[in-house]
């Protein structure tokens, strides 16, 4: 083809994007809020470690995260939160963002050594740290938003981790419910949405299995770079002794606080779905014993209040046990369930490894990959270990709804990121079409999972805007506003937050 029929051929393609635009854009105009329930919540998140920054300011004690991401080489780039997003002092100009978007809700996280600077009432409470979120949701609720708060996202104190060894320890309980209770109590009024823990899973195989994440413990077999500590033990009883603090912070709040304040609380657990490999029972089970690693570990107890018979028939007495009084007090010990997905896995059996080397990730024994014979379960994304998968969503609610007593749901994150590189100019990372697609498909699935009977009151997509993403540190650009990060953090609003205003704008004539 010459040059004419190259530029012909460039017209034409134009021509053809610009329909498919076109029929895109009706599509999405009808799709849009008003195709969900009445009271649906929308809403983005964020948590205090990846946001706020200032983590030495205002009275904040250190946390395991402060320590972790400042050991070189644990963090890409050996990126740190010290200043993240600087939240802390932005606040203001960053609520005025997601007011700009038209969101419902917005969810963040308490920073327990911001309140309680030794993790412990005995060390005192912080008024300049109560200050602070009694400002943030001031400025939440003062721009017509319901503040969705997280008590825990990962930022143990460190204090607590040097004194007993944090959530090792069932010391963390009593300290646990005192933070909860200062929480319920100065910011009770106006939060009628609690998260105990999020994503207990992450910070308990991560933490204590793979020893990729704070506080960097597992087994020296697994990595001669990690704490030394057991990774086919430790994190059963840290999620052992964070089911019993949930449960007891829980039952606090119902009793005290609940019956004046009207919120409710529940726990924010992350699962990915998992299909099988092959249509054998062999993998069909891997799949079972997957989700119940997985989520089960959480929800099990929670709803049925026992672990999952998978994890109990196999560990034994690696899996801690709850007295029928621990069990009767963490069984039913929420309102709503919140559920984090991200990404969907094929997956078959594998054989147990050697029994003197265990670990979390061997007792499991399945084998998930993205890919079956060179066909990825869903689009391959910029973060290499998650594949754009929107119909596992579905499932995993329609899952959630049949194991779990059709809970109320609120589906807390969901999200996609790319690349943050220098070498991108900012006009083009500011063209986030792959987001755009990634919300729109996946609430098609919600959507659809509600007309099938799924109790899911809302849906936050992760994140807000680009920040500290754990391990990856700044690499992975997870926001609808993009941070720049080379220039004082100005914030940009990507193309995604002005497709998530228009999917959220309302109707004159109609009131929800
Ligand atoms: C939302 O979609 C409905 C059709 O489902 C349409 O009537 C309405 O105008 C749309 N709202 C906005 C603000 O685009
Ligand atoms: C991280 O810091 C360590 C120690 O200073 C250094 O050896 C390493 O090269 C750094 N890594 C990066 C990616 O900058
Ligand atoms: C796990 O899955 C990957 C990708 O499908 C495959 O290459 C590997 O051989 C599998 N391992 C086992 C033990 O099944």
């Amino acid at each position: 083809m010459g040059p004419a029929g190259a530029g012909m051929a460039r017209r034409v393609i134009s021509a053809l994007l610009l329909g498919a635009l076109l029929a895109c854009n009706v599509a999405y105009a009808k799709f849009n809020r008003s195709s969900f329930p009445e009271g649906f919540v929308f809403g983005t998140g964020s948590a205090s470690y990846q946001y706020e920054g200032a983590y030495k300011e205002g009275g904040k004690g250190p946390s395991i995260w402060d320590i972790f991401s400042h050991i070189p080489g644990k963090i890409k780039n050996n990126d740190t939160g010290d200043v993240a997003d600087d939240m802390y002092h932005r606040y203001k100009e960053d609520v005025k963002l997601l007011k700009d978007m038209n969101m419902d809700a917005f969810r963040f996280s308490i920073a327990w050594t911001r309140i309680l600077p030794t993790g412990s009432l005995s060390g005192g409470i912080n008024k300049e740290g109560v200050a602070f979120y009694n400002n943030l949701i001031n400025e939440v609720i003062a721009n017509g938003l319901k503040p969705f708060v997280t008590i825990f996202h990962w930022d143990t104190p460190l204090a607590l981790e040097s004194q007993y060894k944090g959530f090792l320890s069932e010391n963390i309980i009593k300290d646990y419910v005192d933070f909860a209770e200062v929480c319920f109590r100065e910011f009770g009024d106006r939060v009628k949405f609690w998260t105990t823990f999020n994503e207990p899973w992450t910070y308990a195989s991560m933490g204590y299995g793979t020893g990729t994440l704070a506080p960097g413990r597992c087994s020296p077999s697994i990595s001669p770079s990690c704490t030394p500590g057991d990774s086919g033990r430790e994190p059963y009883i840290v999620t052992h002794h964070i089911l019993l603090a949930h449960a007891k912070a829980v039952r606090l709040y119902q009793s005290k606080y609940q019956p004046a304040q009207h919120g409710q609380i529940g726990l924010t657990a992350v699962s990915h779905w998992f299909v099988p490999n092959t249509d054998t029972a062999a993998d069909r089970k891997a799949v079972q014993r997957s989700l119940d690693f997985m989520y089960g570990w959480f929800l099990d107890p929670l709803v049925h209040g026992e672990y999952p018979g998978t994890m109990r028939a196999y560990l034994g007495d690696r899996l801690p046990k709850f007295t029928a009084e621990e069990a009767k007090m963490v069984k039913g010990s929420y309102d709503f369930i919140g559920v984090n997905y991200y990404t969907s896995y094929f997956t078959s059996a594998r054989p147990a490894p050697n029994g003197l080397l265990t670990s979390y990730d061997g007792d499991i024994r399945a084998n998930t990959s993205g890919f079956r014979n060179g066909v990825a379960v869903g689009e391959p994304e910029f973060v290499p270990i998650l594949f754009n998968s929107p119909r596992g969503l579905r499932e995993l609610l329609l899952y959630t709804k049949r194991r779990y007593d059709d809970p109320v749901i609120y589906v807390t994150e969901n999200g996609i990121a790319e690349e943050n590189s220098a070498r991108i100019p900012l006009g083009d990372a500011l063209k986030d079409g792959h987001r755009i697609k990634f919300h729109s498909q996946h609430l098609q699935f919600v959507n659809h999972a509600i007309r099938d009977g799924v109790n899911v009151k809302g849906y936050f997509t992760w994140t807000f805007m680009d920040c500290f993403e754990w391990g990856d540190g700044y690499l992975d650009r997870f926001g609808l506003i993009f941070i720049d990060r080379l220039n004082g953090l100005k914030r940009y609003r990507k193309e995604s937050s002005y497709w998530i205003e228009g999917f959220l704008k309302r109707d004159k004539t109609t009131h929800y």
